[in-house]
């Protein structure tokens, strides 16, 4: 049985992949200091799976930590997956240093500790947010790179060319990005999901929360864009779908079937949603009511992205399957459970 090591393994993205690589039959070892989340998911993917990831607590950004951790590991690890990261925009932009520190210390930790004990392989979560606003949509995986808006944003294009220049020089060594568009959603089991800290940044945990009355309404930020309704579009993920695309990521780099040893790829529907589209499937998917205001724009918000995702969809042969009201619906499930909705 391959072993994975997954960083960020009780976080939103990283608890769904640890499910899936679990069902598809590789033995998990989470490292997660739990400063986005709680111990309690690894109870969850047990009850999920079946099987209790092994699980250790220490914070990436030690270089000490990490190569004992590799070391006491040796000849263990098939592969690595990398999601462990601080991901607030806005707050990026007011502690730079911080992100720089955690996000890129951390990869550049676990990249020596592959070296060092023989780990051939890792995929790296990556972002749409590397692409900016594009000149033109669909965005291909050819689409040039912009400067990044925020400092969180430059943690993902660097770590990127970190992993790129690495792999150059280590040819032993296979990386793979995947640049995911707009993860949402939640397990089916409503047994793990997203769980922000404090208000939420993102769209879909600020629906839910509203429709759990926690707040008061949605402020949608600006109908006033070039887009048909006025309102931003996104590429919205079902984070269960997004969390099979690592699994396969996975088994492509374990088969040696990958075509370089350094890759990446989109990971989206290839299919662009406006805010008001998503906030009206919500309302069909649910039967809950959202109240809503419109409000100025967002510092910092793209009008426009969404994959093409041709590259996943004919190289790694993956593709979304999970239609959106369902995501949606798992969403609202998955807070209600959260908040002891019936
Ligand atoms: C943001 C980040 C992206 C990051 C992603 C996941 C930016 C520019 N991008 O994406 O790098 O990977 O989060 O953490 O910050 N919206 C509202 N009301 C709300 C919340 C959001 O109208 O209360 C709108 C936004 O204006 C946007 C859309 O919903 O048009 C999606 O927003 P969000 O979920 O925050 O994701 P992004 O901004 O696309």
């Amino acid at each position: 049985m391959s072993k994975i090591l997954v960083t960020g393994g009780t976080g939103f993205i990283g608890s769904h992949t640890v499910v899936e690589l679990q069902e598809a039959g590789y033995g998990v070892i989470i490292v997660d200091n739990l400063s986005n989340s709680k111990a309690e998911t690894v109870d969850n993917i047990e009850k999920i799976t079946g099987v209790r990831p092994e699980f250790e607590n220490f914070d990436l950004s030690d270089r000490g930590a990490v190569l004992n951790f590799f070391l006491r590991h040796k000849g263990e690890i098939n592969a690595v997956i990398h999601f462990a990261a601080f991901k607030a925009v806005g707050e990026s932009v007011h502690k730079p240093l911080e992100y720089y520190r955690n996000n890129v210390n951390s990869l550049m930790n676990i990249l020596e500790g592959m070296k060092y004990t023989g780990v051939a392989n890792l995929v790296f979560s990556s972002s749409c947010t590397v692409y900016g606003q594009p000149d033109k949509l669909p965005v291909t995986e050819g689409t040039p790179r912009k400067p990044a808006e925020s400092p969180y944003g430059n943690t993902k294009t660097v770590n990127e060319d970190i992993i790129r220049d690495f792999c150059h020089e280590e040819k032993q060594i296979n990386g793979l990005a995947l640049r995911y568009f707009n993860p949402i959603g939640a397990h089916p089991s409503s047994l793990i999901g997203e769980s922000p800290v404090g208000i939420p940044n993102n769209l879909v945990p600020y629906i839910t929360q509203t429709a759990a009355g926690l707040r008061k309404e949605l402020s949608i930020f600006g109908d006033d864009y070039d887009t048909p309704d006025g309102t931003p579009i996104r590429d919205y993920i079902d984070v269960v779908d997004l969390s099979k695309a690592h699994v396969v990521a996975i088994k492509r780099l374990l088969e040696g079937k990958n075509k370089s040893n350094y890759e990446y790829f989109n990971i989206g529907t290839g299919k662009g949603l406006s805010v008001l589209e998503l906030v009206n499937a919500f309302k069909k998917a649910t039967g809950v009511a959202l109240p809503y205001k419109i409000v100025g724009r967002r510092a910092g918000d793209i009008v426009k992205i969404w994959a093409d995702t041709t590259l996943a969809n004919t190289e790694l042969g993956w593709k979304a399957e999970v239609p959106i009201e369902q995501t949606l619906l798992n969403a609202w499930n998955w807070e209600k459970r959260c908040r002891g909705i019936k």
